[in-house]
């Protein structure tokens, strides 16, 4: 993949999505003209950040599927896997992920956060990951189950520190897509850093995208401090049922709670007090 191919993926993957939703495998989310911006930079860091993880497949000229993945140190993980609709099931999707497996050779550790596409989680299981089945949270919070006192504080990129720290402890490497992602002004980053238990939350209004913490105590207050902030509609994805802990949120915070998908993961546990954005695990 070049950063030229940026916006023919974009275009794949759209029409992927669609396809999705019409055969009722994934809700019609409509997309902000602020986050096509967004999906364009960050695509383009994928070929300019992770370059040997990112592959298009093409049909003469043109785009017809992407795979994106990110190597962090001994940690792979795969953050897209879109074939156009006119081109599924011809085997594209399969030859992408070899592609961009090359980009995993000698890493330890594993993820891909799965859409609830069968041929998506056929082709991750035979790749040898383990499957565990996942859920996402949506909803308006009934304000009435916020906690009367949280811990923590809004922050920004100079507690980047702590991000790493707690990231260490959890063995995951988020901080420098943590520091690329708070770019986005919509993007807000959450700590807590007194008391026993430490941890960090990048969220936007509608959506809490990525969490960190040292026990998962300190998760769920910062999953509340992300619902405390919602006057409208918000979502989180990638649960499995290693964050007990943010059901007992969700169900609360009266958000609908749906069973979809599945993280699939090698050489590792699901990390408890922890979620992933899908593009960064
Ligand atoms: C998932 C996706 C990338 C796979 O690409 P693809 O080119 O369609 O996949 P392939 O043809 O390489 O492989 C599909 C496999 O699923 C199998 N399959 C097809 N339909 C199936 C079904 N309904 N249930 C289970 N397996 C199915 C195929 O037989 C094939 O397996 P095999 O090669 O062992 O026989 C593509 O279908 C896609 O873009 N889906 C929509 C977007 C999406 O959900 N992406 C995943 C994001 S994590």
């Amino acid at each position: 993949m070049s950063v030229d191919d940026v916006e023919a993926v974009m275009a794949v993957i759209e029409a992927a999505r669609v396809a999705l939703t019409e055969a009722e495998l994934r809700p019609a989310r409509p997309t902000s003209s602020a986050q096509v911006e967004a999906h364009r930079v960050s695509h383009a860091r994928f070929v300019e950040r992770d370059g040997p993880g990112a592959w298009v497949a093409t049909d003469g000229d043109r785009v017809v599927g992407v795979a994106e993945s990110v190597r962090r140190g001994s940690f792979w993980g795969l953050s897209m896997l879109f074939v156009h609709p006119e081109f599924q099931g011809r085997g594209v999707g399969g030859q992408l992920l070899e592609a961009a497996s090359s980009y995993a050779a000698g890493a330890s550790q594993r993820m891909i956060e799965s859409s609830p596409d069968p041929r998506a989680m056929r082709r991750y299981f035979l790749a040898g990951l383990a499957m565990h089945p996942g859920a996402e949270l949506d909803g308006r919070p009934d304000r009435r189950g916020i906690p009367p006192s949280l811990p923590g504080r809004e922050s920004d990129e100079t507690d980047l520190d702590l991000v790493a720290s707690v990231e260490a402890h959890l063995g995951r490497s988020r901080t420098e897509d943590v520091a690329f992602v708070l770019k986005d002004d919509r993007c807000r980053l959450d700590v807590v850093d007194t008391g026993p238990g430490r941890g960090w939350m990048v969220s936007r209004p509608d959506r809490l995208l990525m969490l960190g913490a040292t026990d998962e105590r300190t998760a769920a207050a910062l999953m509340w401090r992300h619902l405390a902030g919602c006057e409208e509609e918000t979502q989180a994805y990638g649960l499995t049922a290693a964050q007990q802990w943010a059901f007992t949120v969700a169900y609360e915070a009266r958000l609908s709670v749906r069973v979809t998908g599945a993280l699939f993961v090698d050489g590792m546990a699901v990390p408890g007090p922890w979620l992933p954005s899908g593009w960064y695990f």
